[in-house]
């Protein structure tokens, strides 16, 4: 997928909260190597940076137009372009830390998570936010306009399982491979403004490999359909603000 930073900063703050939450229940005062996995535009890295200024830092991603942004942002940062499909840490990390990435990743959770916490050094910790909020008109409006449309059977293959599990899936998986594992869930009750807000807010993330896989003037009229249907999910209320309830899952998983 080609991300756009400019749309996905365009809710930072709502995107950013989780992270600081997550953040805030690392109890590492003094780790040597941090590596924020799937850093984006590196604002959450940046984050990480101000907290342990005197670690070993660094950014991954797969995405270069994300990481065109973080090194303009964050150019005392070390960026590295790779995939976390294949990649392995060269030593163990203290704290590895993904916000908002490993439900992108194609590799089943079975595997991948095992796989990261055993590149962490011992008394390290995993640290991941994962959105958990894919039953929710913003995403499943999505998959209606999708199967509603002449784009349908080019489409639908792209559709994905929920690739956010239950917690309790994360307890069984990871508690025999931890000295301690927390596992939380947050709904953030997001207040967005404008006229189609949680179809922008969207269209940072999920909506946008759908749109690049058309060309005009079906892109435009995916699109369309998708935010009148989203429209109608979420009315605005009286001052004209709308609420977007989003779910997330906190995984804290110390070696
Ligand atoms: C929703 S953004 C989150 C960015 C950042 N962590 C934040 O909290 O703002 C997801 C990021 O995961 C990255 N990503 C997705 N799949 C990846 C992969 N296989 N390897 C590395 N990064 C990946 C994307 O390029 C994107 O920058």
């Amino acid at each position: 997928m080609t991300w756009d930073p400019g749309q996905y900063l365009k809710f930072g703050g709502h995107r950013l909260r989780p992270a600081l939450d997550l953040l805030s229940r690392i109890p590492f005062e003094h780790p040597s190597t941090v590596i924020d996995l799937g850093c984006g535009a590196g604002n959450v890295t940046a984050v990480l940076k101000a907290r342990w200024p005197e670690a070993h830092l660094i950014g991954l991603d797969n995405s270069p137009q994300m990481l065109v942004q973080a090194r303009l942002e964050n150019p005392d940062i070390e960026w590295r372009e790779a995939d976390l499909l294949d990649w392995r840490p060269d030593t163990p990390v203290d704290v590895l830390f993904s916000n908002a990435v490993l439900h992108w990743i194609d590799e089943a959770h079975e595997t991948l998570l095992p796989r990261l916490l055993a590149g962490v050094a011992e008394d390290g910790v995993l640290a991941i936010q994962m959105p958990r909020n894919f039953g929710e008109p913003s995403h499943t409006s999505l998959y209606d306009a999708v199967r509603a449309g002449p784009w349908c059977e080019r489409l639908a293959p792209m559709i994905r399982d929920e690739p956010t599990k239950s917690a309790q899936f994360y307890y069984d998986l990871l508690r025999p491979l931890s000295r301690s594992l927390d596992i939380w869930e947050t709904q953030y009750v997001q207040v967005i403004e404008g006229e189609h807000p949680v179809a922008d807010f969207v269209k940072g993330s999920w909506l946008k490999p759908f749109l690049d896989a058309l060309n005009e003037p079906e892109r435009s009229a995916l699109e369309d359909d998708y935010r009148k249907r989203v429209k109608a999910a979420y009315q605005p209320g009286s001052d004209g603000r709308t609420l977007f309830p989003f779910r997330r899952l906190f995984i804290l998983a110390e070696r």
